[in-house]
């Protein structure tokens, strides 16, 4: 089975943005502990990133079928995007969504999330170890 790994807006820049709220790790080392973590459970990753909204989307109808579960940190997308919500929710798997930073500890329009009502769960403030949380829960929920 492949899980689907999805990063929104400016997360190409991991490392270099604000590396006080996001830590040093690159986008490629997000991947890599994802892949890592995945094949402890016998899983893939499919990683795809975008700046764009709609390319987002359409990733998501690509995957919807196929991936056992999605990993999505949607970047700013979280706070602003109905139409990302609506494609996640059609969705076969479980959804995990995650934040590296503690979104609830920084400003007010972080903290609503338009994902968070379609998500099984979310993870927050953990660094980039919460992308290998994600994928250990989706592992659990499928059975992997
Ligand atoms: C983020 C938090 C969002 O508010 C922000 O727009 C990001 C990254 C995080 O991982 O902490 O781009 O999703």
């Amino acid at each position: 089975g492949t899980i689907a790994l999805l990063n929104g807006p400016n997360l190409n820049l991991l490392g270099v943005r604000k590396p006080e709220v996001y830590g040093r790790a690159t986008l490629a080392d997000v991947e890599q502990l994802c892949r890592d973590e995945a094949a402890r459970h016998g899983l893939g990753i499919e990683a795809v990133q975008s700046n764009h909204e709609g390319a987002l989307i359409d990733a998501v109808h690509e995957l919807r079928a196929t991936a056992v579960g999605f990993v999505v940190n949607a970047g700013a997308f979280t706070h602003t995007s109905v139409a990302l919500r609506d494609a996640l929710e059609t969705i076969e798997g479980p959804l995990i969504e995650v934040h590296i930073s503690n979104v609830h500890a920084r400003e007010a329009f972080r903290h609503h999330s338009y994902l968070s009502p379609i998500a099984s769960g979310i993870i927050v403030g953990c660094g980039i170890q919460g992308y290998a949380f994600a994928v250990a829960r989706i592992a659990e929920l499928t059975g992997a």
